[in-house]
């Protein structure tokens, strides 16, 4: 066992769960959520996406809420950004960081940006390229890496080959996305253990959906790996809206819950987390 003794959560709730909410929060309520979110110890808390509204209506308002939140300095506040259009867009309202995102899987990714994967690889260098000329760091995700809701299985060398590309690129964290919640322990230590081969596991994330309760089992068993970047979104809020059947994100406070069980600091506090309702 090789538990690390730090873990960074990256809270996606804001983002990646108020884009599946069948309605569309107030921005003022966003607001809210995210400068509570901010109180908690809380490092890095993506504050929304600027995507399409046509696409996902819920994220129409990420300027309103990027303009109106309170920026802790030490606090980073990414946004999703899947064009250079979102990217410019982003940059205009004041974020300082963006994630772009991709998928191990042709048919999600036509589906989730109606574009191929070669081509949603070139959209990713096209921002990669204009955020190194601003010194803005990328995150990236790829999706479907433990199994696709159109084509089933998905090959690990496929996750292993695009984590190594977008890595190469200067993304400085690859987030490996289960956006069904398919995955099982072993299947996550494998692709671990296939992607660590090729990237510095410092600059892995997991972000696990908990389709079938399986979210915490694979957390642990990668956190055996020596996985030290988790995404987890409050309240389990989440889900894809171009993948069918995408649950929520693993619960920020059951990820800390288990952390602090484990002796694993992480800086947050599980008390005022659970206090924002
Ligand atoms: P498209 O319709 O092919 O875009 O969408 P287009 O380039 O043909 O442009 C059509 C119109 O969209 C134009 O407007 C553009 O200006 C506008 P019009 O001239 O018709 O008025 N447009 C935009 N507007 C605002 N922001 C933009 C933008 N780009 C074009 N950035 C596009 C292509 C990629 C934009 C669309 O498919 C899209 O927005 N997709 C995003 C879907 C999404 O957000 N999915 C959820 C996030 S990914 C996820 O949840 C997975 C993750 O959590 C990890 C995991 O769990 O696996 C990250
Ligand atoms: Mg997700």
């Amino acid at each position: 066992m090789n538990l690390p003794r730090h873990v960074k959560i990256v809270e996606v709730g804001p983002r990646d769960g108020l884009q599946n909410e069948p309605k569309s929060l107030p921005a003022a309520a966003k607001i809210e959520l995210i400068n509570r979110l901010s109180t908690t110890g809380l490092k890095v808390i993506e504050a929304g996406s600027f995507v399409s509204p046509r696409w996902v209506p819920q994220m129409a308002d990420t300027q309103e809420v990027l303009e109106n939140i309170t920026v802790y300095p030490n606090i980073r506040y990414p946004v999703l950004a899947p064009n250079l259009q979102g990217f410019q867009a982003a940059v205009a309202a004041g974020a300082q960081e963006v994630a772009v995102f991709t998928a191990a899987s042709e048919t999600f990714t036509q589906k989730n940006t109606n574009c191929s994967l070669a081509e949603s690889l070139l959209r990713i260098d096209a921002i990669i390229a204009a955020a190194k000329s601003q010194q803005i760091p990328v995150r990236a995700y790829i999706s479907c890496v433990l199994g696709c809701p159109y084509e089933g299985a998905v090959d690990v060398q496929k996750v292993v080959e695009l984590a190594t590309y977008l890595f190469n690129q200067g993304c400085y964290e690859i987030s490996l996305g289960d956006t069904i919640g398919v995955g099982t322990p072993h299947k996550a230590q494998q692709l671990i253990t296939a992607v660590i081969k090729k990237i510095p596991i410092e600059h892995i994330a997991i972000h696990f959906h908990d389709t079938y309760g399986q979210a915490l089992a694979n957390i642990y068993a990668c956190l055996a790996l020596g996985i030290s970047t988790i995404d987890s979104s409050i309240a389990g809020l989440g889900g894809c809206p171009y993948a069918k059947g995408a649950a929520g994100n693993v619960a920020t406070e059951d990820v800390i819950y288990m952390l602090q069980g484990l002796g694993i600091e992480t800086g947050v506090d599980l008390t005022k987390l659970v206090a924002i309702d």
